[in-house]
């Protein structure tokens, strides 16, 4: 049974902002961090961290340059303050100005989009929802759309009234079909509705749709009239674009005042990332780790556990951060590459983990790393003092058992009865807030961004183009024409089951 004991148990720390990374139970202490980082960190690290900084960066295959770390500042959609379109566009539909075809207040917002123009949006306006400060007697609720297969739609379209709902399709392309499988359902839906009021499509485009993309041709020759468009950059990667213009049901969630806030969570990470140096600095630790654990350790995976059910979106969104960045085998002059790379990265909410996968990860076989998310204290002034303490006293016992069970992850607990014996050995780290704020989210995905960044580095990878997408959409077409009837041939076993539908 494998049993591995950490010599003499160290408190590595470092703290930015009452958010501390706790690195301690890793099997890299700080002076081997500065070795490994003279080791494995490029000759040009500098120069690549400076040029991500000021948004030179380039991403060499598809021809642009890297610049969501930009949408902080010189490309903040908030840049010019009040009098921005996106400021405008959300004032107005969150206080109840932005009026239907019908002349009625808007009320339901769904974002139709998928990966980075779902997945950021999403986790961030689900975590942050509560920090709200701009509350109007008007209220809009923002529901979210990805998946192709409609599956939403038949739970969001029957709480929408059509003259009181507006569609946000949020699209870097304008162009992937999981969103306008979404968005045309939704045009049926929403024409089915006016048709007997003598309205039409023009009603729709005009009082009822916002399109977010960096392709506002596709947009005009959609039909989306200017007014209603939200332009953001090519270089903008979508996985790193919820602070551009595709955050715009985070916005239309949390308030305007409270996206600025994240940008500037995000901003101070940035400043924090361009000086600290290595052995402080919490987005090289965080790479540098996962190298060690990836190469060194012959981890191929990443558990993302997070114990405040604010970030329960965290484990999908890095999921695609992650795995869309540096889930390659190729380098960034596209020569192949036969060692490993980026690590699968999954996880799950911790608390209800521990009633579900946590067994494997106490007594299975198999070598894992985790990144424990933690937020020390919650307050809530919508409940009374009394409600307050009993929930104070739910967070009190989420921190026990993160702190609990990562202690045995790392420590294990010895017993010469197989079932109850525990190896530990497994190398965590933690992510603590002392309370969860928009610039402390904002900080802890720009902590992420820059980490995955390194780590692409470190590896010869571009981070910033996916491929790998491309060749699933093509055969799909062709699936799918055949499920329409075009006699295609694919293997037996396929030509089995569309033989079937
Ligand atoms: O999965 C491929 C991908 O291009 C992602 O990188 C992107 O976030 C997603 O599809 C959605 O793309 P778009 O925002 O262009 O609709």
């Amino acid at each position: 049974m494998q049993q591995v004991e950490f010599d003499d148990p160290l408190c590595s720390q470092t703290t930015l902002n009452g958010l501390v990374y706790d690195w301690s139970y890793q099997f890299l202490t700080p002076d081997e961090i500065k070795s490994f980082a003279k080791k494995r960190l490029p000759v040009h690290f500098k120069q690549a961290r400076d040029a991500l900084l000021t948004g030179t960066y380039s991403n060499p295959s598809e021809n642009r340059e890297v610049t969501h770390v930009l949408s902080r500042s010189r490309h903040s959609v908030l840049r010019e303050g009040d009098k921005s379109k996106f400021a405008k566009i959300v004032r107005k539909l969150r206080s109840g100005k932005w009026l239907g075809a019908t002349g009625k207040p808007i009320t339901d917002i769904v974002n139709i989009g998928v990966g980075g123009s779902d997945l950021g949006p999403l986790m961030a306006s689900f975590a942050l929802r509560e920090f709200a400060t701009d509350i109007h007697e008007h209220h809009v609720y923002t529901h979210f759309v990805s998946s192709m297969d409609g599956g939403q739609l038949y739970a969001v379209l029957p709480i929408c009234d059509p003259e009181t709902t507006l569609f946000i399709v949020a699209s870097k392309s304008f162009g992937t079909i999981d969103t306008f499988a979404n968005v045309d359902t939704a045009r049926e839906w929403m024409l089915e509705a006016f048709e007997p009021l003598g309205l039409d499509a023009s009603d729709w485009f005009e009082h009822h749709i916002i399109g977010v993309s960096a392709n506002a041709k596709k947009m005009d020759a959609y039909g989306i009239p200017a007014p209603n468009q939200l332009v953001f950059p090519e270089s903008i990667g979508g996985r790193f674009s919820l602070w551009s213009a595709i955050g715009l049901s985070i916005a239309t969630t949390c308030g305007v005042q409270v996206f600025q806030q994240m940008l500037e969570g995000a901003r101070l990470m940035d400043e924090h990332f361009a000086s600290a140096p290595v052995d402080e600095n919490i987005p090289m630790l965080m790479a540098l780790i996962g190298v060690y654990n990836r190469e060194e350790r012959e981890i191929n995976n990443l558990a993302i556990l997070p114990y405040d059910g604010r970030f329960r979106m965290l484990p999908s969104y890095l999921q695609q951060l992650d795995m869309e960045s540096n889930g390659k085998q190729f380098s960034y002059t596209n020569q192949t590459i036969d060692r490993p790379t980026g690590p699968i990265v999954w996880g799950g909410f911790g608390p209800n983990g521990q009633h579900a996968f946590f067994q494997h990860l106490h007594q299975g076989y198999d070598q894992f790393t985790a990144d424990f998310v933690l937020v020390l204290h919650r307050t809530d002034k919508r409940f009374s003092k009394r409600v307050q303490t009993a929930l104070a006293e739910q967070q009190r016992l989420a921190v026990a058992n993160c702190l609990a069970h990562r202690r045995l992850m790392a420590f294990g607990s010895q017993s010469d009865t197989p079932s109850e014996h525990y190896p530990g050995g497994h190398p965590t780290s933690l992510l603590a807030l002392r309370e969860l704020t928009p610039e402390s989210f904002g900080a802890i995905v720009a902590a992420y961004e820059h980490k995955i960044f390194v780590q692409g580095l470190i590896w010869g990878l571009n981070s910033f183009d996916q491929p790998g997408v491309e060749q699933g959409k093509k055969v799909a077409l062709d699936t799918f024409r055949a499920l329409h009837g075009e006699s295609l041939s694919f293997d037996p076993s396929t030509d089995a089951i569309i033989k079937m539908v």
